[in-house]
């Protein structure tokens, strides 16, 4: 049996502003639509990115990690104590990673530049962590 596709979170409210995100992938690069407000993990899903949000952006999997582009890491959302629990346990970790589902898009980052990764860490391990985040420990 199949599993269902995870989707991008509907918005809500009246129609936000559009805003570009380049995607490089796979070593093409293109331009994605996200939206003022939401997750820049929603924008990767509605381009069909190679992602794979397990948890459903409660930054606990990191299966939606990307890197960003080195420009913009001061300008994106920082990363909150979670994110980067779940980053220092992932493969080949690099200073420019985060979880997509912890950045939100904004006019601030119009024109965000990010790219997803071949590997993506282990669920398991990922989730053993937040398990201990959300324990208190
Ligand atoms: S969706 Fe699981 S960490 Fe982002």
């Amino acid at each position: 049996m199949d599993e269902p596709a995870i989707e991008p979170a509907e918005p809500e409210g009246p129609p936000r502003t559009p805003l570009a995100v380049t995607l490089s992938e796979g070593g093409l690069s293109r331009r994605i639509d996200g939206f003022d407000g939401e997750r820049l993990l929603d924008a990767l899903l509605r381009a069909k990115a190679a992602v794979m949000p397990l948890c459903n952006g409660r930054a606990c999997c990191g299966g939606c990690r990307i890197r960003i582009e080195k420009s913009w890491r001061d300008r994106v959302t920082p990363s909150g104590r979670g994110e980067r629990s779940v980053l220092r346990y992932i493969d080949d970790p690099h200073e420019d990673d985060r979880l997509s589902c912890q950045i939100a898009l904004s006019a601030e980052v119009e024109g965000l530049v990010v790219r997803t990764l071949e590997r993506q860490p282990a669920p398991a391990q990922a989730g053993a962590d937040a398990e201990e985040i959300n324990a208190g420990k």
